[in-house]
This record gives C-alpha cells, structure tokens and sequence, in this order.
C-alpha cells in the first residue's frame, strides 16, 4: 500500500540515531480535535509493516473517539523495536520531543509495549500525553473503565437481543482473564450471570479459581465457544471471529473488549446470517480511551465513568441502526462514526 493511497492527513517519520528511536506517528484525521492514539513498541519484521500498523490503528481511532463521544480525532504511532532490549529513558524522551513537535495535533498514551511509567517518560518532554500515572496525574489502569465499557455494551445488547438489560441469568463465556477480563467477571456475577472463562496463563486461571470459585474454567477458547453461551466475550487477542470460529458459536451476542474481533472483512456479514448480535469491538471497548482522554481535562474518575456509561446508549442506537438500514452493526458503526466526523468536523468551516 503506498502511503499517499490511504486518507490520512499526516505520517511523521521519527528518527533518532543516538538512542536508536525509530518511531511513526500517524495523524488520520483532526475533524473532530486533536488525535488521540496509544503508543505500539513493537518489533516489527519491516518498516513497511510498521507502516501498515500505524496506518490501520490511528484509522481505527478516529472512529473509536467520533462514537465515544470525544471531542478527539484519530492517531497512533508505533515505535519499531524490541520494547525489553530497545525502550530507554533517552529513547523515550527523544520520542517525547517529537510528539511535542507536531504542537498538539497528537496526543500520546500506552499500548502494546508502552505503560504509564513509560508516559510519565515521555511527558519530560511534552504536554501531548495521556495514560501517566495517577501520582503524575495520569488516569492510571485505563482496564477499569474499559471494563465497565464493555459491560455496558453487553447489556444495551442484551436488551436489543432479548428485551431487558440486564445479564442476571445469562451464560457468558471470556476467553482472556486479563487486566479486562478480570474486571468483566466481576461485573457480570454482580449483576447475576453465570461465567465461564479460559485463558492461556496458568497464573490467571489460578487467580480466577481462588477469586471467583463459581467461575467454570475451561482449556481452551475452541472449548469455550462450543459450551453452551448466551454471550461470548473474547477479552485476549485479536482475530477471535473468523470462518472457523464464527459457525462453531452457540452465543446469540458477541460483545467484548479485544479490538479488531473480527479476522477479516466479511465476517460480520457471517455473524448476521447465522443471527448472532455483534456489539462493534471499537465501541464496546472505548471506555479505555474514555479514561485516559479524561487527562486531557484534568482526571476526574467520576466523570469518566459517567461517559462510559454512555456506551450503553451509543451501543443501542448502533443496533437499533443496524436494524433500520438492514446491515451488520459494525457497518452501521462505522456509517454512524463517518457521520459524526464529517457533521461536527463540517463546523469548522464556520468563520468566529
Ligand atoms: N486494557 C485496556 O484498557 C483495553 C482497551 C481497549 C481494548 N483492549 C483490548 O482488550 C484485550 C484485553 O486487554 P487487557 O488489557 O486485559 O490485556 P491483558 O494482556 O491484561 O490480558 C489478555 C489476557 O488474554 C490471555 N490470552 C492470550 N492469548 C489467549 C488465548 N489464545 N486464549 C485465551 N486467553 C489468552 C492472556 O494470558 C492475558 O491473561 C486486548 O485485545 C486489548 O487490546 C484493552
């Protein structure tokens, strides 16, 4: 893919010889404010795949931060290198500089490889940074609202599928007892589910076991599908919907918080035939970003809450969308996203 093929407004290439920084920052669009994306450190086989990554992820936020209400556009930056052996504070710092470089039309925060010492790094050097810790007054562990994000997807889901929003009652299966996963669990007892969860450690399964005993654990996400579920809710990696997965679902909902829960286009409309309810991974999963755009104002965790609370809403009105327009939600997603941006971003076009 070339790059002047794609529609972004902006790609920076970040070089620095001396700490061994090799960075690209991805602006895909300030329709709707400043571009808020994470940070990928990650050791990429080729720049052209570093490329391709920061092209897809800073794409992905700007239609993650127009449904989650933010006033915030889309970015993303990868780092291309080996996050254990590469990641230093001269490195840091020097990627820090360039983020301050582009004068706030990027905000930073973590991803894969980067975490909030790692932000409180980079904000030696720059005011564009989000995800610091909470003693820098950071919006620490963005898993919490995420969480309670997805949980509020699930049950705007729930309603649509079968009339009330609530799980009390439901069977739903986790693959991925993280950070999220933990959460989620939680969540899901307190309103009265029944959950049965998998993951590939060792050390989470133990924690589930000795946490929550009620919780049934199984060996595998293969299993976990084929267990009889309401609702599946892959919390591990990407890619868990696919033309082998998808067939083998017994849950009428999928609703989760791993992003880009769908290997390839084409799958929702394999979700739809088959009537199972796809609550957009984007959508349901943005109460992270919630969090830590929230930093941008001053953190203020009540109030963060109270706006991921909204997925709720956003959720519903996707599905009832869905419905009208007779197409999967994640392309309803997207159309409601797309309108948004080009509604609220038209605005500026106004002189004052
Ligand atoms: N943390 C956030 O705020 C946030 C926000 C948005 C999206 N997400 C996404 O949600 C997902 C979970 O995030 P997290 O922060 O809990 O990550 P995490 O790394 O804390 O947890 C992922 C868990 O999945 C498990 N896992 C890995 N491969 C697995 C497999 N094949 N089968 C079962 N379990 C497997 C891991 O052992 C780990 O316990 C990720 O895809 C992440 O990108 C997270």
């Amino acid at each position: 893919m070339g790059v002047f093929t794609t529609s972004h407004e902006q790609v920076v290439f970040c070089h620095d010889r001396q700490s061994g920084l090799r960075a690209i920052i991805a602006v895909y669009s300030t329709a709707l404010g400043p571009a808020l994306g994470g940070t990928r450190f990650y050791p990429y086989a080729s720049e052209e795949d570093a490329l391709h990554d920061v092209l897809e992820l800073s794409r992905g936020m700007a239609y993650k931060n127009a449904l989650a209400g933010l006033d915030l556009g889309g970015g993303k930056a990868v780092i291309w290198g080996d996050p254990d052996k590469d990641k230093s504070e001269p490195l840091l710092r020097a990627y820090g500089r360039f983020v301050q470089s582009l004068g706030g039309r990027y905000y930073t925060a973590c991803d894969v490889g980067t975490y909030v010492q790692d932000m409180d790094v980079v904000a030696k050097e720059t005011r564009f940074v989000t995800g610091r810790s909470e003693s820098h007054g950071g919006a620490g562990d963005s898993s919490v609202l995420t969480a309670y994000g997805v949980f509020q997807g699930m049950r705007a889901a729930a309603e649509h599928r079968w009339g009330s929003p609530t799980l009390a009652g439901r069977r739903v299966g986790i693959a991925g007892l993280g950070k999220v996963g933990k959460h989620l669990t939680k969540h899901l007892l307190d309103d009265g589910a029944s959950v049965v969860a998998t993951d590939v450690s060792a050390r989470a399964l133990d924690w589930a076991s000795s946490t929550y005993p009620q919780v049934d654990l199984v060996d595998s996400s293969d299993e976990l599908i084929r267990q009889q579920l309401d609702v599946y809710a892959p919390c591990a990696l990407g890619g868990a919907l696919d033309d082998e997965t998808v067939p083998l679902l017994t849950a009428k909902i999928v609703a989760g918080a791993a992003n880009n829960q769908l290997a390839h286009p084409g799958v929702e409309k394999l979700l739809a035939d088959r009537d199972v309810l796809y609550a957009p991974d984007y959508v349901v999963n943005s109460g992270g970003v919630i969090q830590v755009a929230d930093e941008i104002e001053g953190f203020n965790f009540a109030r963060a809450k109270e706006r991921a609370g909204r997925i709720y809403d956003t959720t519903k009105q996707i599905l009832q969308l869905a419905t009208a327009e007779g197409v999967p939600p994640a392309v309803a997603a997207d159309r409601l996203a797309e309108r948004r941006m080009a509604e609220v971003g038209r605005l500026r076009t106004i002189l004052v």
